[in-house]
């Protein structure tokens, strides 16, 4: 098969400049300005790549607005106040979650939305999908040109495809994983010469044995840093939904999706979805050490169902055909059995030091 552009491109740069780092690799193969994977379609559904969430179901986002309600009224029910999805994707999350949270007194007239989005496309869908939202709507390509003042901030699937660096274990200490090209003039990983000082590795990683891989994301921790700094300044809450581990663990867990199945990671680059692991604990820190509370994390399962999953799915089910219930019924075991997204996928939330515990987090363990 012929290279797709953005691996001819790659293969110059490494040639003339030297292997890339596996964060470099990730961030070009999804946000190239012209190549990259989000920046010209759009790849869910069941004709594009994957599947997320609020494609799954509109329950998963109409529970979301409820969160956001009960968020709104715990901040006193503010007359002014930012919404802020970070990576929306279709614009399906941000559309049910207003439906849901506007039977709330006074929230349509205070919300303005605020949509962080990297891809021209995306862009374009959601401003489709929002069009009639009866909400004043405003997109950023940074969560940092957000204006100032109280603020709810949501985000399915966003850290996910923030890019990670990769550290392997070896006689002489952590390298840094690599992405060079072979003899034939092929994409290959590979490690980097020199061992990082060893100040820079978490302490968590101190037992590592030789070929051990751990993943750590500064760009993650910077958004994030920057979205806790906020909450706790302004007030607020935040909600992250991702698939991840809840204790900070050595593990390759790069992956790459095309057409719903996993591939290599070199596969036609560009043109394949590139994510990682959420490490909820490294995340938990930043926003912690940036001033906030956090609340979680707790599996996606027993939060859709703290937050009245069966009751919703009830009164959908009520005026369904037959064809209808099955579909919804079907979507709700995928968001919430742990054998699919229920137990995988993880929910945290943060607070500002003078906002109360979310709902549903004081009833639930980690
Ligand atoms: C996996 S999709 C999730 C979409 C949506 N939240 C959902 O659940 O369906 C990732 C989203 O994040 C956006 N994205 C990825 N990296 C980004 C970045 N660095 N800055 C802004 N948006 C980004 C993508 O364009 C896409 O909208």
């Amino acid at each position: 098969m012929s290279d797709t552009p953005l691996e001819k491109e790659l293969k110059q740069m490494i040639a003339s400049e030297g292997p890339l780092s596996t964060a470099q690799y990730m961030a070009l193969a999804l946000g190239h300005p012209q190549h990259g994977y989000y920046m010209g379609r759009d790849p869910f559904g069941a004709r594009g790549d994957f599947i997320t969430a609020p494609e799954v179901s509109q329950v998963f986002g109409e529970l979301i607005g409820i969160w956001v309600a009960s968020a709104f009224q715990m901040m006193g029910a503010p007359g002014q106040i930012n919404l802020v999805e970070l990576g929306p994707g279709r614009g399906t999350l941000m559309a049910d979650v207003l439906r849901a949270a506007k039977v709330m007194p006074g929230f349509l007239e205070a919300v303005d939305v605020h949509l962080v989005e990297m891809s021209p496309a995306l862009k374009q869908n959601q401003k489709v999908k929002l069009a009639n939202a009866g909400v004043r709507t405003h997109w950023h390509e940074r969560f940092e040109d957000v204006p100032g003042g109280p603020l709810i901030v949501i985000a399915n699937e966003f850290f996910d495809a923030l890019p990670v660096h990769q550290y392997q274990f070896g006689k002489s200490g952590w390298h840094e994983r690599m992405v060079g090209l072979d003899g034939a003039g092929n994409l290959v990983p590979g490690l980097a010469p020199d061992p990082i000082p060893p100040a820079a590795i978490p302490a968590w990683a101190g037992d590592a044995k030789a070929g051990d891989i751990i993943e750590l994301s500064p760009e993650r921790d910077d958004v994030a840093g920057v979205i806790a700094a906020r909450i706790a300044g302004e007030g607020g809450y935040g909600l992250f939904i991702d698939y991840g581990h809840v204790t900070s663990a050595p593990g390759d867990t790069l992956q790459v999706l095309s057409k719903h199945s996993y591939v290599d990671i070199f596969n036609r680059p560009g043109l394949c979805d590139i994510t990682s692991h959420v490490d909820f604990a490294a995340l938990g820190t930043v926003f912690e050490n940036a001033g906030a509370v956090v609340h979680g994390p707790v599996p996606q399962g027993p939060f859709l169902d703290a937050m009245g999953l069966d009751l919703r799915v009830e009164r959908l089910i009520k005026n369904a055909t037959r064809r209808q219930v099955r579909a919804i019924e079907a979507g709700v075991k995928r968001l919430a059995s742990r054998e699919e997204m229920g137990e995988l996928f993880k929910v945290m939330a943060v607070s500002g030091r003078n906002n109360p515990t979310p709902a549903p987090f004081e009833g639930l363990s980690k």
